[in-house]
C-alpha cells in the first residue's frame, strides 16, 4: 500500500517535472504510460488520461485552441474529495467529426439551435435569446451522449459530462457542494456542459424513498440551470423522464426526443457501421434491416464489428455470419414474429425453403402456405440496384 502511494506521488512529481520543462511530446509519452499503468487498477484514471491525450493530438494545433486560447488562470478540474474522482469528463472533438445519425425531427431541432448561436447577434437585435439548455430524452444507446459531443464540436467549444457517479459517490452532505463546484467551473467558459444520466439525482422530489440529500441536489440543478448563463449550453440526458420533477423539466427550453432506429435509420446505420465492408453485405440489408428491428444504434453497432471482425479473420462468409445471426434472433421471435422472418427471407433470398426452416424453424409447409405457393427467392437483380 505505502509502496504504492510511493509511486503515485513518484509518478506525479515526474509529470510536474516534465510539464514545468514544457516537453509536451515527453509529457505525452509519459501520460501514455501511465495509462497502460492505471489502466487495471484506476480505470476512471486512465480514461481520464486518455481522452486529455486524445483531445491534444500531437502537435497539430486544433481548430478548438485557436478559437479559445487556454485562459491563463485556468485551475485543476473539479475533483470529489473523497472519491478523487475528476467530476467533470471533457470531450474536445473535431467539428468535422460525422453527424450522429438522427431523425429528421432531432435534426431540424438541432440545427436551429446551432443556427441561433451563430446568429445569436441577430436574435439579440430582436431582444431574443438563443437556446440556453435541452434535455434529451430516448433509450439507451440511440446517441444522446454522441450528439453532444457533436454539437459542442459544432459550436466550437468543449464538451463538459458531469459524472454523476462521481457526485453520487461523495458524502453524503456534500455531494451538493461538489455538483456546485462542478457547475460553476464549467460557467468559467463557453462550453457545453451535459448532465447526463440525470434522473440518477433528479429523482422525483414526492419520492417517498427521496432522502433530504436527493432533495437537496435537485434543488440545486434547479438554481443552475436557473442562473446558467447565455453563452454556454446546458444539455441534460435522461433514459427515464418519468422521473424527472416537472419543475425541473419545465426548465428546459428544448425537448429532444431520440427514438430506437426505424427500418430506413437501422439501414443508413448498416451502412455507416459496415463501412468498407458494405458492398459484402449489401445483399443482407433488407434482412438484416428487419432483424435489428427494435435494436439501438449502439447495439447494431456492436453486432456489425462482430460481424466485420469474423470477415477479416476470414472465420466464416457473410452468408454464414448473417445465418448465425438470424437463427439467433429468431429465437426471440414469438411464433408469428417467426412466421414474418421466414416469409421475408422467402421472398428476399434465394435461401431454399429447407434453409429457411432451418434458420426459423418455422415448418416448409407454413412457409409454402403464407408465400402463397409464390416460387421462392429469384427476383433479386433490381433490388441490390436499389440498395447501392
Ligand atoms: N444516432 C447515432 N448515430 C451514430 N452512432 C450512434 C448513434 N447512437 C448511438 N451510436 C453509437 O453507439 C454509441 C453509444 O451511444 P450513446 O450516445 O452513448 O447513447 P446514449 O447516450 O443515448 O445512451 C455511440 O458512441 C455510437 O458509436
Ligand atoms: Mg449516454
Amino acid at each position: 500500500m505505502l509502496d504504492k502511494i510511493k509511486e503515485e506521488q513518484s509518478d506525479l512529481a515526474q509529470m510536474v517535472r516534465l510539464a514545468l520543462a514544457e516537453q509536451t511530446e515527453d509529457v505525452r509519452l509519459f501520460a501514455a504510460r501511465l495509462v497502460r499503468k492505471y489502466r487495471g487498477t484506476a480505470p476512471d484514471l486512465a480514461e481520464q488520461l486518455e481522452l486529455y491525450l486524445k483531445s491534444k493530438p500531437a502537435r497539430s494545433v486544433s481548430p478548438m485552441r485557436r478559437l479559445s486560447p487556454p485562459r491563463p488562470e485556468a485551475g485543476a478540474m473539479p475533483v470529489d474529495d473523497e472519491s478523487r474522482l475528476s467530476l467533470l469528463k471533457v470531450f474536445k472533438d473535431d467539428p468535422a467529426k460525422q453527424t450522429p445519425l438522427l431523425s429528421s425531427d432531432v435534426d431540424d431541432a438541432l440545427r436551429q439551435l446551432i443556427e441561433e448561436r451563430r446568429q445569436s447577434d441577430r436574435l439579440q437585435a430582436m431582444g431574443l435569446t438563443p437556446t440556453r439548455s435541452a434535455i434529451f430524452v430516448g433509450p439507451p444507446g440511440v446517441g444522446k451522449t454522441l450528439t453532444a459531443r457533436w454539437l459542442a464540436a459544432q459550436l466550437n467549444v468543449p464538451l463538459y459530462v458531469l459524472d454523476l457517479t462521481a457526485v453520487m459517490s461523495s458524502l453524503l452532505g456534500k455531494s451538493g457542494a461538489n455538483l456546485r463546484a462542478a457547475i460553476d467551473y464549467a460557467k468559467r467558459e463557453p462550453c457545453v456542459l451535459l448532465l447526463d444520466e440525470i434522473d440518477a439525482i433528479a429523482k422525483r422530489r414526492s419520492d417517498d424513498t427521496d432522502v433530504g440529500e436527493l432533495k437537496r441536489l435537485v434543488t440545486v440543478i434547479l438554481q443552475e440551470v436557473d442562473e446558467w448563463p447565455a453563452s454556454g449550453l446546458l444539455l441534460a440526458a435522461t433514459n427515464h423522464p418519468e422521473l424527472i420533477d416537472p419543475a425541473l423539466w419545465r426548465r428546459f427550453d428544448l425537448e429532444v426526443q431520440f427514438k430506437t432506429p426505424g427500418e430506413q435509420s437501422i439501414k443508413e446505420a448498416l451502412k455507416r457501421f459496415l463501412g468498407p465492408d458494405y458492398a459484402l453485405f449489401a445483399r443482407w440489408i433488407d434482412i438484416l434491416a428487419f432483424a435489428f428491428a427494435g435494436y439501438s444504434f449502439s447495439d447494431i453497432e456492436r453486432d456489425v464489428q462482430r460481424f466485420r471482425r469474423a470477415v477479416a479473420l476470414g472465420a466464416g462468409t457473410d452468408a454464414d455470419l448473417v445465418e448465425d445471426f438470424m437463427k439467433a434472433r429468431a429465437l426471440a421471435l414469438d411464433k408469428q414474429g417467426r412466421i414474418n422472418l421466414a416469409v421475408m427471407l422467402a421472398k428476399e433470398t434465394r435461401l431454399s425453403q429447407h434453409a429457411i426452416a432451418d434458420v426459423t424453424g418455422v415448418s416448409r409447409d407454413t412457409i409454402r402456405k403464407y408465400t402463397n405457393g409464390v416460387p421462392t427467392a429469384r427476383k433479386t437483380t433490381g433490388r441490390r440496384k436499389a440498395d447501392a
